[in-house]
């Protein structure tokens, strides 16, 4: 386990960093663990919440924490977010500003210090019309001002027991990251969340999951080449809990998690992190 981060960067530093060895340049290595609350909580908890992560922030070690609060509270939580916390959307718009009444562009999640947005969740993809083309522009939208699009890709039950899910998530890879410049890549997160196990307390197994992560970093790898496809974090999410936490992200191609009810309960949360083996790092 060690080798694999000191083969790798703790995605904090950008210089050489004392964890990853002083022959490693940085910006090899990203390990994020991010909390999507969907549609939960109110105003009043999502602050208790914050208050209650403050004073573990820094046990985090080298885990960049994220969480995609409802749109209602992304200004509130940005500016008073302990630090090391990103504040994230679960959604963006495709478009610029104009008239389009209900949606908010990537530039105005910027202008609240929101530092990315969730795109191409199953959730969206599945009730709210997000086409593999409107996610690809909604990754877009983020990347061109310079914001964290944590891409969403995964399989249906159906499809994993017709042996495509492999298929699947390199056409939704094709259709939303195919064709960025290879410097927005600094940029993307890719989060493969198999349909089947969000929300259900069914988790694919490591040797599924890793092998899935394998497969996509193979894609980025033959896309963008082997060094910038290292350099692009790749998310679980899917019924991660504190309990399988460190068994998924001890894999050599996972490098964090996209976390769903498990980041709710700030204990919770915080043992989902501790489970990241760059947490142990101080
Ligand atoms: P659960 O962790 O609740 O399964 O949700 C995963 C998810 O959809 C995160 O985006």
């Amino acid at each position: 386990m060690v080798g694999k981060f000191l083969s790798q960067s703790c995605g904090g530093h950008d210089g050489v960093c004392d964890f990853c060895g002083p022959n490693v340049r940085t910006k090899i290595m990203r390990n994020i663990v991010a909390g999507n609350w969907k549609s939960n909580k109110l105003m009043s908890e999502a602050l208790k919440w914050m208050e209650d992560m403050s004073p573990w922030m820094p046990n985090r070690g080298h885990v960049e924490v994220m969480v995609a609060p409802p749109t209602p509270y992304l200004a509130m939580m940005s500016s008073d977010a302990p630090k090391g916390l990103s504040v994230i959307a679960q959604n963006v718009s495709s478009e610029g500003s104009g008239a389009h009444t209900g949606e908010y562009t990537a530039e105005m999640l910027k202008s609240c210090g929101v530092s990315g947005a969730i795109v191409g969740h199953s959730e969206r993809r599945a009730r709210f019309g997000d086409t593999d083309a409107l996610v690809a522009q909604k990754v877009r939208a983020l990347v061109s001002e310079k914001l964290q699009a944590v891409f969403c890709c995964g399989e249906t039950l159906d499809q994993r027991e017709a042996g495509t899910a492999q298929t699947v998530v390199h056409d939704q890879l094709t259709t939303a990251i195919l064709g960025l410049d290879a410097s927005a890549l600094p940029f993307v997160v890719v989060a493969y969340e198999p349909i089947w196990a969000i929300g259900t307390g069914k988790t694919a197994s490591s040797e599924e999951a890793q092998a899935m992560h394998a497969s996509i970093r193979g894609w980025m790898a033959e896309t963008f080449g082997v060094e910038k496809a290292s350099e692009v974090a790749i998310l679980y999410g899917g019924s991660c809990k504190p309990s399988n936490a460190q068994e998924l992200f001890s894999q050599q191609d996972i490098n964090g998690g996209l976390i769903g009810g498990a980041s709710l309960a700030p204990l919770d949360f915080q043992g989902v992190v501790e489970g990241h083996p760059a947490s142990q790092q101080a």
